[in-house]
């Protein structure tokens, strides 16, 4: 099982006082990656990731100081051990997808704009011919976008992010994958991919 934790970094972004509070529970990792980020936002978000992660390795008793990075980025407890966990961040809203069991990778879009050039440039044939296939145009946004989470939470989970989200068809039915996805804060789409 899966367990998605959300924060919205409006407050951090709003209460120097709140931001301050917060910046020194986070670890120590963590404050230096806020401390390069240079626009307000970013930064309140970023630290909201923070909260998500300390509060997650409080919840298993975990130092924080344990977590790695591979050579792309992807955070992780060293050998392969649980929590399994992946973050994204859109905007001010910073999700967190945890499981004791399986691989997970996790991405967030806001539906925005249907990117037709992304589309050209991106997608497969079958993923094409699916979205030419839909007519509403509010449809059609949330498909793009929920495909493009996809490939981005896909390309977390294996660890390489979208050299190889890119390339995944999400037309097509993998076994050994599920994908769920939900909408939070109304126009922002969040899909888990998680391996078994
Ligand atoms: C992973 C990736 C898809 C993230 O895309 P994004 O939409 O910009 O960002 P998101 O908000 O969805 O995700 C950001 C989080 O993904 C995580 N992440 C970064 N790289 C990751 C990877 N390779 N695999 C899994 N998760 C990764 C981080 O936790 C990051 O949050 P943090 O910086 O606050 O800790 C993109 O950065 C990518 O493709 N990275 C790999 C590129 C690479 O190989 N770089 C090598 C030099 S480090």
């Amino acid at each position: 099982m899966v367990t998605l934790s959300q924060y919205n970094a409006e407050r951090l972004l709003t209460d120097d006082a709140f931001f301050r509070e917060m910046y020194h529970l986070v670890s120590l990792t963590r404050q230096r990656k806020v401390d390069k980020i240079k626009v307000p936002e970013v930064r309140a978000v970023s630290l909201a990731a923070g909260i998500l992660i300390k509060n997650m390795c409080d919840a298993w008793h975990i130092d924080s100081k344990r977590i790695i990075t591979n050579e792309h980025g992807k955070p992780m407890i060293p050998g392969g051990k649980p929590p399994y966990f992946s973050i994204s961040h859109k905007h001010k809203i910073a999700v967190l997808a945890v499981s004791k069991d399986n691989q997970v990778g996790v991405d967030i879009e806001f539906i925005g704009m249907y990117r037709e050039a992304m589309v050209k440039r991106f997608y497969t044939k079958a993923e094409i011919a699916f979205l030419d296939g839909i007519q509403d145009e509010r449809k059609k946004r949330e498909e793009f976008y929920r495909m493009w989470t996809m490939k981005e939470a896909y390309g977390k989970l294996v660890g390489d992010g979208l050299s190889t989200g890119l390339v995944f068809d999400t037309t097509m039915q993998y076994t050994s994958l599920k994908f769920t996805h939900q909408f939070v804060e109304k126009d922002y789409i969040v899909t888990i991919c998680e391996k078994f």
